[in-house]
């Protein structure tokens, strides 16, 4: 087998980083294929595995190759304190399109509507794989596997389906729009196909994805705040599905 500096080299310009332990693990987790896993310190990296991801052990054990400091430093932007980091091949977009066009559908899709904040996608991405939403649709120009929206992930990327797409390209189902404007969210019941779409930070829901909405919801807000974070927002909507729909697991 060719040495890990050559493998980093070689998947560099088409995989993505795992930066930290963390990200690696649920990566593992969830199937991502890792050709090439690199840590200073592969005995504190395997003591943490035993500690903390028992199920993904050997795993780790056969994949992490140590490498100096200096190595580690010239792969990534910046030390993780794991000083653990890895390449994933990215799901083809075939194979995310296949999963977000599946039905009968078992949990929902979030939408972000021209989302900005890279931050804020990635925390999305994390929330709807807790939550086993079937995947995170972004529209607009941010990329939602950008490096930025990778690290606030956590690696949770490879837990649901991860794309962007046009609004007249959003999967099938009941479109369920989230706005301060809309009908009280407690009063309704999300469906387990329904696909909710969040407007962006600084203008909301674009025309077009209004447009195609079924139905405005509203989040509880006192008077005189305007809006909640977008993060913070798709949190609580997630929850209510898991509340009150059918299938959450747990
Ligand atoms: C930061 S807010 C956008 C604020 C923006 N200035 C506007 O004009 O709507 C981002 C998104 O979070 C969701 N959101 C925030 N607060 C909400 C609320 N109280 N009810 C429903 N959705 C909300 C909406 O989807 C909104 O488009």
């Amino acid at each position: 087998m060719s040495d890990p500096l050559s493998r980093w080299r070689e998947h560099a310009d088409t995989a993505v980083l795992l930066d930290g332990f963390h990200a690696l693990k649920h990566a593992l987790r969830f199937g991502a294929e890792v050709p090439v896993a690199v840590t200073t310190d592969r005995k504190a990296a395997l003591a943490l595995a035993g500690e903390l991801a028992g199920d993904v052990r050997d795993l780790l054990d056969t994949l992490l190759t140590e490498v100096s400091e200096p190595a580690y430093a010239s792969l990534v932007p910046r030390p993780h304190p794991t000083g653990v980091a890895a390449l994933a091949l990215r799901p083809s977009r075939e194979a995310n399109l296949r999963a977000l066009a599946r039905t009968p559908r078992t949990a929902p899709v979030v939408v972000l509507d021209h989302p900005r904040n890279l931050g804020n996608a990635g925390a999305v991405i994390r929330l709807a794989a807790g939550f086993g939403a079937t995947g995170v649709v972004t529209t607009g120009t941010l990329d939602p596997w950008h490096p930025t929206v990778l690290r606030g992930g956590a690696g949770l990327h490879f837990a649901t389906a991860v794309e962007r797409l046009g609004v007249d390209e959003l999967p099938a189902g009941p479109l369920f729009a989230l706005d301060p404007e809309g009908e009280d969210i407690r009063g309704t019941k999300l469906p387990d196909d329904a696909v909710l779409a969040f407007g962006s930070e600084r203008t909301g829901l674009s025309p077009e994805l209004r447009a195609r909405a079924d139905h405005l919801l509203r989040l509880p807000m006192r008077p005189q705040v305007s809006s909640y974070n977008l993060a913070t927002s798709v949190a609580m909507t997630l929850y209510h599905w898991s509340a009150t729909g059918a299938a959450f697991p747990a």
